[in-house]
Parts: structure tokens; sequence; C-alpha cells
């Protein structure tokens, strides 16, 4: 399976998105590290913040306008859908599934990082400063690992 792994080739520069992605990989490694009974709480918690990261890029990219939204927004939904089916598996004792589904989304989230967040990333560290001080007083996500 492709575990996720932290790696500095994550960091964006852009530190609200830097942080959630660091939430985001201590949850997913938390998923795949977890056990059977722990497994489908571990991947509720996954798709939860997952949520909540997806929808701040979001946010992000529809009040500066971002020239590229369209397809990232796309992407999330896309993704987002699947990670919920998974909430159905996990349900289902459909755990290997499940456990499938968490090793290509480690794989996906280091490409998409480094693709279009990675993009998005340097437009919002062109936006005035006054603006990016707003966007970093939003609360902060935690990574609540059940
Ligand atoms: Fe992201
Ligand atoms: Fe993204």
């Amino acid at each position: 399976m492709n575990k996720v792994q932290w790696s500095d080739a994550l960091l964006l520069g852009f530190e609200p998105m830097d942080q959630v992605h660091r939430d985001f990989v201590d949850l997913l490694a938390a998923a795949q590290n977890a056990d059977d009974t722990r497994l489908p709480a571990a991947w509720q918690a996954v798709v939860a913040h997952t949520e909540d990261h997806f929808g701040r890029e979001d946010d992000w990219m529809r009040r500066t306008h971002f020239s590229s939204a369209d397809n990232h927004i796309l992407q999330h939904r896309v993704v987002l859908n699947l990670l919920r089916d998974g909430i159905g598996m996990a349900r289902a004792g459909e755990l290997e599934r499940v456990r499938e589904m968490a090793g290509e989304l480690a794989g996906w989230f280091a490409k998409h990082t480094q693709s279009l967040d990675a993009a998005l990333a340097l437009h919002m560290r062109r936006q005035p400063a006054e603006a990016l001080t707003r966007y970093r007083t939003r609360a902060p996500v935690h990574a609540t690992a059940p």
C-alpha cells in the first residue's frame, strides 16, 4: 500500500495551506495505521478534515478569482465524493476497500499538492499582504485522530 508520509517537498510556502496539509497527513497516516476496529472512525475523521481542507482552498480560489479555479474545484469535488463512499464501505465492513482507497488517496495527495495546490499557493503568496492576514486569521483546522 502507498503510505502517506510528510516530506518537506510538500511545503508550498503558504502557511495556512501547509498547516492543513500537515494535519491531513497526520490523519491519513492514523487511518492507514489503524486496526480494523479503529479504521471506520479514523476514515470518518479523514473525510471530515478533507471537507474542511478542500472547502478552504475552494474559498481562497473564489475570493481571489483564481484563473484555474474550475478545474481544481472539480477535482476536489470528485475526490471528496469518492472518500464519502468510503464511509459507507467502512460501515458495511468492506475495510480492505477502504484501505485501498487510503493508499490511492496518499498517492493522489502528493501529486495534487505538487501541481494544483502548488499553483494555488503561488497565487496566494502574490495576494496583497492585508488579504493574506485576513486568510490567516480564519480558525485553524485541528487534526483530531480518533
Ligand atoms: Fe490541498
Ligand atoms: Fe487542492
